[in-house]
């Protein structure tokens, strides 16, 4: 019998490709080129399977392009690009890399909230320029985290693994928002409280965004959310570029009606909005949260994995629709 034939759309770990070679027929991307949806679709047109990351789009008119596809592994653990219903309606299952990034991504928004609030690249600039001339009692003046309160928008695992570092690590104050509320013994875990927006962003020194992309959480912090938040509140956004008004933010940041913002998603990445590179109160990476290598190996082999389960018959193991 032949075996099912997957396309791998973006580079990845190439003895992780080998290792799906052993079960398929692969065509790979070593080169990493960024193919357009027609590109992309022309390519999934005698396919059974892919490899996708976030930046590849599986939407209703890649499906009518895909006859024989029947699932599409991300190497992520947010699924926005995946059109869910398209998908289930297609007979196309969907899964995602679940857990195996939480304590990576957890490190990284403290990072990017250490970086923020001790404005970080900001003063590094400041001394590769040498600028630096003498010692002032302002330089580059931040703000604490250690016993500050932390405002966490969205409390799924990376949100708590946040949560859990602020209160037991820095001594913070944490208050929390999201969907429903965690049982008790999750907030006792993590030391959080549950509060309403508003008060979220009116009282957190520190606003951190952990909230899954979708139609609702559409621009969370727009203008009207970061007039809310105090003048020496910091804005760290690890979640998904879209969660965040980034031209409203840009506004904000050069008015100074919030302190500094660090952002490691975009609106419409890899651009990103022109008014946040020539604000200097903003720390700006690219989409770099997830990224270290045994992270993105485990997340590589965590895709793959669910691959070799479904079409062993043994079902998806992270599936996003059922
Ligand atoms: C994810 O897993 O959703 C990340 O954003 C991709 O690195």
């Amino acid at each position: 019998m032949s075996k099912p034939r997957i396309l791998v759309a973006r580079a990845i770990f190439p003895d992780i490709v080998d290792r799906l070679r052993e079960h398929f027929d692969v065509e790979a991307n070593p080169d990493d080129v960024i193919w357009t949806q027609q590109e992309l679709a022309a390519r999934l047109a005698d396919k059974d399977g892919v490899l996708t990351t976030g930046s590849q789009r599986v939407d209703a008119a890649l499906l009518a392009a895909a006859p024989r596809l029947k699932i599409c592994a991300n190497m992520a653990v947010g699924y926005n690009n995946f059109d869910v219903d398209a998908m289930t309606a297609a007979g196309v299952q969907g899964t995602n890399t679940p857990d195996v990034l939480t304590e990576t991504t957890a490190d990284f928004g403290f990072a990017l909230l250490m970086a923020t609030a001790r404005r970080l690249t900001e003063s590094e600039h400041f001394l590769r320029a040498g600028q630096w001339t003498k010692w002032s009692y302002d330089m580059f003046a931040g703000s604490d985290i250690h016993g500050s309160t932390l405002g966490i928008i969205g409390m799924g695992r990376i949100g708590q693994g946040i949560a859990k570092r602020g209160a037991h690590g820095f001594g913070m104050r944490v208050i929390y928002h999201n969907r429903s509320r965690l049982a008790p013994a999750l907030e006792a875990d993590c030391k959080a409280t549950y509060v309403g927006k508003e008060e979220l962003l009116r009282t957190a020194d520190h606003v951190m965004l952990v909230v899954p992309y979708s139609a609702a959480s559409h621009h969370t912090i727009g203008a009207a959310e970061l007039a809310l938040m105090k003048p020496t509140a910091t804005l760290i956004n690890i979640a998904r570029g879209g969660i965040v008004d980034d031209a409203a933010l840009a506004v904000a940041l050069r008015e100074q009606r919030i302190a500094a913002a660090g952002l490691d998603v975009f609106e419409g990445e890899p651009s990103v909005h022109p008014d946040l590179l020539t604000v200097p109160n903003v720390v700006l990476t690219p989409h770099i949260a997830s990224a270290t290598v045994p992270t993105r190996r485990a997340m590589a082999n965590l895709a793959a994995d669910n691959l070799i389960a479904f079409f062993d018959g043994r079902g998806p193991l992270t599936p996003v629709n059922q």
